[in-house]
Order: structure tokens, then sequence, then C-alpha cells
């Protein structure tokens, strides 16, 4: 119990730095060498991404926000048009999006599944809409063949949001989407140490974006030397257990949140987004792509899944991976749902286990209008807030785990709302007392789902780096937090889950 208490049980995070040693060395010694023939990397990076199943132009870039950024900067849509996006992003997407004073409609997403709800996008559709972005979450593949009949027929462009899923030559996006973006920043898979590749379906539209990007600075070779730097700092924490052990071990006793800290050292552009993201990769950027993407290999890239799947079959009840469903998945991170998540990584702490909430900055997509009340019509959170006239007030119930609403006015009609925003009834009592408490207005635009997952998220530290005598045991560390917080609360109250909402 002494080593289970002291940060020793499992020394492994739920992120990693996804390469070794030799492949820092490698990137500084790119840094330092200056002879690099860029057109010959960029063609060579190009043969690798022209694949029998996807023959869309190829365009590497220095991150997917370069990327996502120069589209809209080429696209130049009127101010005020409607993108419709995943409901779950990093900050930065959203940024990029308002930067170019653009309105954001968040899309729903399945915990089961991580992918969009496309039964939603009849209602999210309006005149002004010019683009749907799909992030494939997680490192699973939602289906987008009807995401892109849905966009074609109505002249919507679509983006693949494919940060977070590179998985290998096999399988690249979708080849009518019109653009996809791939990214191998720092805990991605077979990462450079950033970069990223943009596939483009329409040659008019590639030929724009290469204009434009052609006009961009080229990122200094010591910039990019100073990240890999930095990186190799938390390469030693993440990868190596020995150092992870008595580094948790010291920072602990100093009482220092050395996973906050950790998470923002791994940030690509951690100020004057807009500014840095709009460079082109250096030669060593583009020569670390090419190496580290040369050496992919299927049977090593199983093993990340493999070990997912081992740990998934395990755990207890009360503890949902999400995504489970999904058909295609590789398990970027491990992140489950539960109901009370703090409560979850308190006990894991205290069993050795680093479990985390905030290992991404993946968050919610709030809808444009900055008032995102779930709970309120759209039409209510446009109006001030603040008003204790709005046709719905929420208070507390007196128990402790349920808010109850309360519909006290007239539902909007849908005709005068620019979609149809409310209408679905919520049945939020207590389960088992069979008595419908209180029947409030839901603001069906809000992405419920997506706000349940990031409320109720945490991130295992499972991946192809942990041993499998380590996953057993981070799996017995599970069940004993789970059977400690069951113990501790009794049946109690059971949150309904919102994909019934
Ligand atoms: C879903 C998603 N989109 C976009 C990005 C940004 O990728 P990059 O770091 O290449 O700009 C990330 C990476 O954190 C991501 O997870």
């Amino acid at each position: 119990m002494a080593e289970e208490t002291s940060g020793g049980l499992v020394p492994h995070f739920s992120v990693f730095i996804d390469a070794g040693i030799g492949d820092f060395t490698k990137a500084a010694a790119n840094c330092i060498c200056s002879s690099h023939d860029r057109d010959l990397q960029i063609g060579e990076l190009q043969t690798m991404w022209t694949t029998p199943a996807n023959r869309n132009l190829v365009l590497p870039l220095l991150s997917v926000r370069t990327g996502f950024d120069l589209f809209l900067r080429v696209m130049n849509f009127p101010p005020g048009s409607e993108i419709i996006m995943s409901a779950l992003n990093i900050p930065d997407m959203i940024q990029i999006v308002r930067h170019h004073s653009l309105r954001i409609v968040p899309l729903d997403i399945r915990i089961e599944t991580a992918a969009p709800k496309v039964d939603l996008l009849p209602q999210l559709v309006s005149p002004r809409t010019v683009a749907i972005v799909i992030a494939h979450l997680y490192g699973k593949w939602s289906p987008m063949d009807e995401i892109i009949a849905f966009a074609k027929e109505r002249n919507i462009y679509v983006v693949e949001d494919c940060a977070e899923c590179f998985c290998g030559f096999e399988r690249l996006s979708h080849p009518e989407t019109d653009v996809a973006l791939f990214s191998f920043g720092v805990i991605k898979f077979y990462t450079s140490f950033g970069g990223a590749i943009a596939k483009v379906r329409d040659r008019e539209l590639y030929t724009k974006l290469v204009a434009l990007h052609e006009t961009y600075n080229m990122q200094s070779s010591s910039t990019y030397l100073k990240k890999i730097l930095r990186y190799l700092c938390m390469y030693l924490v993440l990868d190596v257990p020995l150092i992870a052990k008595t580094g948790v071990k010291t920072l602990r006793t100093f009482n220092v949140d050395y996973m906050y800290h950790g998470v923002k050292m791994l940030r690509g552009f951690p100020d004057q987004l807009m500014q840095k993201i709009r460079e082109r990769p250096s030669g060593a950027l583009l020569a670390t792509m090419l190496h580290r993407q040369k050496s992919f290999s299927a049977t090593e890239f199983c093993l990340q899944r493999l070990k997912a799947e081992y740990v998934a079959a395990r755990l207890p009840r009360g503890l949902d991976v999400v995504g489970s469903k999904a058909s295609v998945n590789n398990y970027w991170l491990f992140p489950v749902v539960t109901e009370n998540p703090d409560n979850l990584v308190f006990l894991l702490n205290a069993l050795g286990v680093e479990a985390y909430r905030g290992a991404t900055q993946l968050n919610v997509v709030e809808p444009h209008n900055g008032h995102p009340n779930p709970l309120l019509p759209a039409h209510a959170n446009n109006s001030t807030t603040g008003d204790k006239n709005n046709s719905a007030e929420q208070y507390h119930s007196g128990d402790s785990d349920t808010f109850v609403m309360s519909c006290a006015g007239d539902c909007p009609d849908p005709a005068e709302t620019d979609r149809n925003d409310c209408g679905n009834q919520v049945d939020f009592a207590k389960e088992g007392t069979g008595s419908p408490q209180h029947i409030p207005t839901v603001n069906k635009q809000y992405p419920h789902e997506a706000k349940y997952l990031i409320d109720h998220v945490v991130y295992l530290p499972v991946h192809k780096l942990v041993p499998f005598h380590q996953l057993n045991r981070m799996l017995r560390a599970v069940k004993i937090a789970v059977d400690l917080h069951r113990s501790s609360n009794g049946p109690g109250v059971k949150v309904r889950f919102p994909s019934k909402l």
C-alpha cells in the first residue's frame, strides 16, 4: 500500500508522446542541418498521401489550425455565415471560426460512438450555412457518406477534422470531402512534434490554398528546435516510467499541479494563435514528418487498440468507454464517462493511478449566441440574461443530485424562430419515484450529450506503452475506486443519460 499511495502504482499518464528518443535526436539533427530540398520533401509526402482510395491533392502544413484558417481565408465567407461543427473540439478551432466573423452551430455527438448526430442536420442547417466541420474524435472514425450527401444537395462545404485519427495510409479521409486535415502535433499518433497534412478534393480550391500558403513566412528551424526541446522534457516525464515515478513523488510533496503544467507545456501555440499558425513548415519539420510517416507500422499501431480493448472489456460497471460502439476505433486517449468524475479521479490518484480530467483541451463547442443555457429555448437564450420573467426558471429541488426545471411560460412558436428549438420535453424525475416532476423546455440546438461527456469524462492511463501487468493493476484500482464510491453513496440518485433527451 505504501507504494500504491506514493504515486508509484501505475507510472504512466493518460497522454503519452508517440515517439522514441531516436526520433527526438533525428528531429533535432534536422534543425541543425540546413540543406533541405523542400520541393523533394513535399513531393515525397504527396506521393505517400496519394492512395488508390483517396487521390485528393496533398498540402503539408504547420498544423491543422493553419489549414483550417487557410481554408476560411480563401473562402472568405460573408460575415455571419454559419459553420456547423461537431460539438467537441479544441478552443483554438472555435477561435479561428470567430476570428473570421462566422457563427458556430454545434452538432451534438453520441457518447457511445463519438460520432455526430447526423439526424439533427436538417434542424441545424439554414440558408446561411456554408460548411460542416466533422471532427473524428478520440481516434474513432465517423461515417461520412450521409453528411456528404446532405452537404452536396445544399452546396455546402465539408471539412473533416482528422487531427486525432491518423492510423496509417490504408484509411484516409472520405474522397468526397472538400478538405481533410490530419495533425502530427506532439500528443498525436506518429507525432513529428508539429506538422499537418491537408487533403483537398478540388484542384481550383487547392491552387488557391497553395497560393495563399506560399505568402506565409517559413517557421524557423530554431523555433522548431525550441519546441522539440520542450517536448523532450515532457517525453522524459510522460514516457519514462522511472522518471515519472520519482517526478510525481517529488512534485506531489511540493503540492504542484503537475498535470496542469504538463498539459500546458504540450500546447503547440500557447499564445498569439493567429499570428503563429500563419507560417509554413520548415524543412526540418518536413524532414521529421517524412521520417516518422515512412516508418509507420500497422503491427505497432495495433498495440494501442489491443491494450485499450483489453481494458475496455474488463472495466467495472458504472464506467462507460466513450465511443465503445464506434465501427472504427483506434483509441486515441482512453476517455470514460462516470457519474461522479471528480470523485473517481480523487480515489484513483490516491491509489496511484494518474487518471485525469483535462488530458486534452477538447471542450464543448457552445452555440454562437453566448448565452448557452441548455434548458432555455434559443429565443430565450438570445434575450437579455437575468430576466426573471424568462419562460423557464431553474431551482434546486432540495435533493443533492437533482436539478428540476419548470417551463413557466409558453414555448415559442417554431415558426417565429429560425429553427424549431423547443418542444422536447424531459423528465428529470428521480428514477424509481414513478412520478414526473417538472417538464422543462429544452434548447434543442444545445449539444447536450457533448456537454454531458465533458462534464463527466475521465481519461485513464491506457495506451501502448503501459505493460499488461500495469493495466491489470490499474483495473484493480478502478474496481476499488468504483466500489468505494458505490458503498459511500448507496444506490443513490441515478443521472439520466442525456442521449434519452
Ligand atoms: C479535434 C482537433 N482538431 C484540431 C486540432 C489541432 O491540431 P493542430 O495541433 O495540428 O493544429 C486538435 C489538436 O489538438 C484536435 O484534437
